[in-house]
């Protein structure tokens, strides 16, 4: 059991600068009572260490925010809750979609944009996808934008051409000081859910052409400030890898963040 919220502050690395961001990404798993349960298990499971390494954020269904929300607050659990998604309008005529706005109403800080399940399954544009980045901006929370390729578009050499894409979209329409906000998630498609992660240089390359991107429109000082994600069959015997690969600053995780045991592992892996 943890002591006091406030202590559990993350120091940002002594190498970069940045503050460490792992991220549990729960898909369309979990209703509100497993949720509960997940997170006061993973709790107890955690020292004070990983709280202080690292920002650990959840993003649980929709239907769960409000259940996490009171229970982070209650029982002074220093996660910080996280969405999957959200909707470019403030509000209005849209059936079944949610609002920035309101989801930084139930104390969320990052939402994920352009995860290449919504890209590829529910047909998200580039441009779609910087709508909602500045959407996320403008509620006073922050973006993490997935970028990655696919395994055709890997093979025909394009990586660095479609995480370019993908990326510009994004920086051209955020404000400009909010550029050093941004958290970009390389996730390529081909490892998402695979068992076949990237490796840790990959992991390397794709950060610095997404602080490439970013520099171009913000200069160096915008680009060192910008944190990058691996996400791609993270597990507990990959995670440690990842984080101590170059211009790597956090985790993307999927699978392996939905049982809190394993979950725990992986983070104090990390
Ligand atoms: P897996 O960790 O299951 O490969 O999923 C990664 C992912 O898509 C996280 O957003």
């Amino acid at each position: 059991m943890i002591g006091r919220a406030q202590e559990l502050i993350p120091a940002p690395s002594p190498v970069t600068g940045r503050v460490r961001l792992i991220s549990a990404n729960w898909k369309m798993n979990h209703n509100h009572l497993e949720a509960i349960a997940a997170m006061e298990k993973l709790y107890h499971l955690l020292r004070p260490e990983q709280f202080r390494y690292a920002e650990l954020s959840i993003h649980p269904p929709f239907v769960d925010l409000r259940s996490l929300q009171l229970l982070f607050e209650s029982d002074r659990m220093p996660f910080v809750l996280g969405a999957q998604n959200c909707h470019q309008e403030v509000s209005g005529a849209y059936t079944g979609e949610v609002s920035a706005p309101m989801l930084s109403k139930l104390g969320v800080g990052y939402v994920i944009v352009g995860h290449s399940e919504r890209r590829r399954l529910f047909g998200e544009s580039a441009e779609l996808v910087a709508q909602k980045a500045v959407a996320v901006l403008a509620a006073g929370m922050v973006p993490i934008v997935c970028v990655g390729e696919t395994l055709e578009e890997r093979e025909a050499g394009a990586t660095a051409a479609v995480i370019e894409a993908q990326l510009e979209c994004v920086v051209a329409a955020v404000p400009l000081e909010a550029l050093p906000k941004l958290v970009v998630a390389y996730e390529p498609v081909w490892a998402i859910g695979s068992g076949q992660a990237a490796s840790p240089a990959d992991a390397s390359e794709a950060a610095a052409i997404v602080r490439g991107v970013v520099a171009k429109r913000g200069g160096e000082e915008a680009s060192s400030k910008v944190r990058v994600q691996y996400g791609g069959s993270v597990s507990a015997g990959n995670a440690g890898m990842f984080m101590a690969a170059g211009g790597v600053d956090g985790l993307l995780v999927g699978t392996a963040s939905l049982e809190p045991e394993g979950y725990a592992q992986l983070v104090r892996d990390a």
